[in-house]
């Protein structure tokens, strides 16, 4: 299993990170296989798995059944599992306890919050609980955000990396980065110490994930401009070898796979 350690140094030495989501064991262990660096039980599976209509109505217990199948799969990978919405935001003794139960149940690597909440990551940091940030796209405030790029002017830009600056302050160990422009992106991963992982961000990140059920097109509804499939279920660990392959290369994502938009300007850097 790599461990946080390791996953700095692949940084450091400008080793790509893969990551890509998994639900149950099967999937796990085809990712673990297939020598992905890391997964993630994404709150996804609400949509993907569960056939909820957002991510909104996953639960505690939903994320907490479906990671310790996970680490069932995948004994030896490093595992970050989401926290789902409405168990953490609410005061700061629940969203503890709520972070806590999570990473002590699943026997998850890490849990990963979405959005900026400072606080919380110091308090977790603190006593232990390795926090991933999320930022950028952040599906549980889809009633909010909706689904689309997110800081396309300079100012949502500027205000997006003090809040990277600032999780990474609090203590998180990874930030996951979704739905921004590239150039945006690669600044982001190059101004923080702590692994930037990209979806729909660009191929300038430290690493790439997607979600299981887009890359192998198993009952996907919607793909985004930035899944790329790389076949299905039956070659599945081929499929899962390829991406691993072209993230560390840095094949994928093309620009086929990324948003157009520029946002940080000739003197973005
Ligand atoms: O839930 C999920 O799958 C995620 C990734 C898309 C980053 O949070
Ligand atoms: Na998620």
């Amino acid at each position: 299993m790599k461990t946080i350690n390791q996953l700095l140094a692949m940084k450091e030495q400008k080793e790509k990170i893969s990551m890509i989501t998994a639900y149950d064991y099967p999937s796990a262990k085809q990712a673990e296989q297939a020598e992905i660096d890391t997964i993630l039980v994404g709150d996804s599976l609400g949509m993907v798995v569960l056939g909820y209509d957002s991510t909104v109505e996953v639960t505690m217990e939903d994320m907490i059944h479906h990671t310790k199948a996970v680490r069932r799969g995948a004994p030896e990978t490093y595992i970050i599992v989401d926290v789902p919405f409405g168990a953490v935001g609410i005061d700061h003794s629940t969203d503890m306890k709520n972070a806590v139960r999570l990473y002590k149940d699943t026997k998850a690597n890490a849990v990963k919050i979405e959005g900026p909440h400072v606080t919380l990551i110091e308090g977790c940091t603190q006593i232990g609980v390795p926090v991933v940030s999320h930022l950028g796209l952040t599906p549980q405030s889809v009633g909010i955000m909706g689904y689309k790029l997110q800081a396309g002017s300079r100012a949502e830009a500027e205000q997006l990396i003090a809040d990277a600056k600032a999780v990474e302050q609090a203590g998180a160990v990874m930030l996951v980065l979704e739905a921004i422009p590239s150039d945006l992106a690669e600044v982001i991963s190059e101004q923080l110490t702590i692994p930037v992982i990209g979806i729909g961000a660009g191929k300038g990140t430290d690493g790439q994930v997607l979600v299981y059920h887009d890359l192998l097109n198993y009952g996907s509804e919607h793909i985004a401009k930035f899944v790329k499939q790389y076949g299905d279920f039956s070659n599945g660990v081929e499929a899962l070898k390829l991406y691993n392959q072209e993230v560390k290369s840095g094949a994928f994502p093309s620009e086929a796979h990324t948003y157009k938009k520029k946002v940080m300007g000739e003197t973005g850097k």
